[in-house]
């Protein structure tokens, strides 16, 4: 086999696709010499806002603030105070990236760390239900690497005890459900993001819809809340000099929502792409011995999601889309780094996310534990990622099968 070189996020060949379009949004913004916020940022906003059909979008300049700014809301929607207290306690999980928890933090509140689903990676309803108790005001469910979590059950679960919802949607942008009864299309169905109370986006460049530097938003249906954010993101002055809140300098940049909006158009295809990639990848790696593949591709009936224990969590009527912001097999354990390597020899750029779960930070020492945390640790020990990029091209992802398939023969 000839070495190749396959990084695992290539930005330069989606630019050279997307060249002209970026080129027009950037000149349009040296004419202007707007930068903070302005038109384009209203104009990005609005076109978000159509695509998620979500009533309010507010840019702002990170995903990790956009969990901090929708959680900084709720306090004060709900409790009158600008943040939360310490005995208020938000459920999310340790297998995430470590702005989740770190947003909960910064809100005054306590983490609840429970665990996830082993096939899907993503927090367990069963174990958030197990976790609630008079003190739980929220959950923040995480779409990890693309695939939407079970929100059916979240949902129920969140109205059941009262709970507010605050998605992080960084890693799924794009992704809804595929309804099995009714034979909907994605597109009518609600898209992550829409169906809690706020959904906080990064559009970091490696996302599936990223900016040119650091970028974010929050979309909600809530109006009150959404007055709140404004006003956050921009020192929480609610005229200008005039600070009713301790906010942030957290506005979008008018360049990042330029380039945002030259990328918006393309998104779904980028996505498709994204989704034929990853079947690929299934056709080319399933039954190998020891190496699980990700679960739910929209394409494949009866879907292998959810099976494990759904205790007083009923089976979801539809099935989570993945748009495959990263393709992350499992190995195991004792193989994984070795694999880790010998793809990286071979010029394949694979990486493990996450090697090391929250709750063994030491930044998350304050954190509680409910339950335990089993399968997020198996997780971290065999996770490895693959690229995903929508310009791979077949060859390259041949070449990464092969690699993997010489490996697994040794
Ligand atoms: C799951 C998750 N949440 C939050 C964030 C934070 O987003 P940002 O880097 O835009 O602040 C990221 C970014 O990597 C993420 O992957």
């Amino acid at each position: 086999m000839k070495k190749l070189t396959i990084p695992l996020v290539d930005l330069k060949r989606e630019y050279a696709f997307l060249k002209k379009g970026i080129g027009r949004q950037i000149k349009d913004c040296l004419a202007s010499q707007h930068w903070i916020l302005g038109e384009k940022v209203t104009q990005f906003e609005k076109e978000l806002s159509k695509y998620l059909k979500s009533k309010y979008i507010i840019g702002l300049n990170s995903g990790t603030d956009a969990i901090i700014l929708s959680l900084r809301a709720q306090a004060m929607k709900l409790k009158g105070k600008e943040y939360f207290d310490k005995e208020d306690e938000i459920i999310t999980t340790p297998f995430t990236f470590i702005a989740t928890a770190e947003a909960i933090i910064r809100s005054g509140a306590t983490v609840v760390f429970v665990d996830i689903d082993p096939e899907t990676f993503n927090i367990n309803p069963q174990c958030i239900r197990e976790a609630i108790n008079k003190n739980t005001v929220g959950i923040l469910p995480v779409h990890l690497f693309g695939l939407a979590c079970d929100m059916e059950n979240i949902v129920e679960i969140a109205k059941e005890n009262d709970l507010f919802i605050v998605e992080d949607v960084a890693q799924a942008f794009g992704a809804g459900y595929v309804s099995e009864d009714r034979g909907q299309k994605i597109e009518d169905r609600k898209k992550l993001g829409t169906i809690g109370n706020c959904g906080a986006f990064s559009f970091f460049p490696s996302k599936n819809l990223g900016s040119y530097g650091d970028a974010g938003a929050i979309s909600t249906d809530d109006r009150k809340v959404a007055e709140l954010i404004v006003t956050l993101r921009n020192h929480g002055q609610t005229h200008q000099y005039d600070a009713n809140y301790i906010g942030y300098n957290s506005r979008l940049d008018s360049i990042q929502a330029a380039i945002l909006l030259a990328k918006l158009k393309y998104v779904d295809k980028f996505n498709n792409l994204r989704i034929k990639i990853a079947q690929k990848y299934h056709d080319g790696l399933k039954n190998i011995k020891n190496i699980y593949l990700p679960s739910a591709i929209p394409s494949t009936r009866p879907s292998a999601r959810l099976r494990t224990s759904f205790g007083r969590c009923h089976m979801p009527s539809s099935t989570p889309q993945h748009v495959y912001n990263l393709y992350t097999i499992k190995v195991a354990a004792n193989i994984r780094d070795g694999m880790l390597k010998f793809l990286n020899s071979a010029g394949i750029q694979a990486r493990s996310y996450y090697p090391l779960p929250l709750h063994k930070m030491e930044a998350f020492k304050t954190a509680k534990i409910s339950g335990n945390l089993i399968n997020t640790e198996e997780a971290s020990r065999g996770v490895l990622s693959l690229p995903v990029n929508p310009f791979l091209k077949n060859r390259e992802i041949d070449y990464i099968i092969e690699n993997i398939r010489v490996l697994a023969k040794k």
